[in-house]
């Protein structure tokens, strides 16, 4: 069966995707920064392997690629990701501005880099990053939230550009948004629960090949306007 390592995944999609994965008889290498307390990954069924990562550090994101030396990841899921808040003009932070760019864009560039190999030896060799409409320009017709607004876009280019790059070597790599999800970052008022996004996150995966690498889809498998 498929390998997936999936980032952030001790609770919200992450955690839903790990179990519908497992469910289905993947092998899931799920990532969460504290195992000690990812009490919901540790309850799940199935070929689960939890490790540690907080996706800023790159010490420990290079030191889990060696760890996974010789192993063949089918999909890399860059899940994991932060949202501070919904800042209007005048009050942006800077510092937790920078802090939402490395979660959202650079450390799933990071992964990406780190774990490429890892990707290229495996049979379906894709990349995916979840993304949000919120990072959409082409659909934009809101205000605040410029961190992580500006974050999911960033995270966009990168993934297009990151396309380009790895399609030769038959690398598939696509950002998908969710959907508005009940979740921590979503909260009770979302419309979807994890258990619908999760299923089309991962149907959108399933249908993902280089000849439509470098794209941004909704959890239901439409496009998005970047
Ligand atoms: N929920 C929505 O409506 C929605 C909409 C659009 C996009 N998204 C995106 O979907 C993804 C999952 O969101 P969610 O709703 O499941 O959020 P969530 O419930 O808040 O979970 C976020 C996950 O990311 C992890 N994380 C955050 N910062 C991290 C870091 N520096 N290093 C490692 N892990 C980190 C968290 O770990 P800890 O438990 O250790 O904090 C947690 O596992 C995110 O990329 C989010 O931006 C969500």
């Amino acid at each position: 069966m498929p390998t997936i390592l999936i980032t952030g995944a001790n609770r919200g999609i992450g955690l839903e995707l790990a179990k519908q994965y497992a469910g289905d008889g993947w092998s899931v290498i799920a990532t969460a920064r504290d195992p000690k307390t990812a009490d919901g990954l540790k309850a799940l069924k199935g070929d689960i392997r939890i490790e540690a990562l907080e996706v800023t550090d790159e010490q420990q994101i290079k030191a889990l690629a060696k760890k996974l030396d010789g192993v063949a990841i089918d999909v890399l899921l860059n899940n994991a990701g932060m949202l501070t808040g919904y800042e209007s003009f005048g009050e942006t932070d800077t510092l937790s501005w920078l802090k939402t760019l490395h979660v959202n864009s650079i450390a799933p560039l990071k992964l990406m880099e780190a774990l490429v190999e890892h990707v290229a030896r495996s049979k379906q060799k894709k990349i995916v990053s979840i993304s949000s409409g919120m990072g959409s320009m082409g659909g934009h017709a809101s205000s605040g939230a410029y961190a992580y607004r500006s974050s999911k876009a960033a995270l966009n280019m990168v993934t297009v550009t990151a396309a380009n790059e790895l399609r030769p070597r038959g690398i598939s790599v696509a950002v998908i948004s969710p959907g508005w999800v009940r979740t921590d970052m979503g909260g009770a008022g979302a419309t979807l629960d994890v258990k619908q996004s999760a299923a089309g996150i991962r149907k959108v995966i399933d249908k993902l090949n280089v000849g439509i690498s470098g794209q941004f889809f909704n959890y239901s498998g439409e496009n998005l306007p970047w």
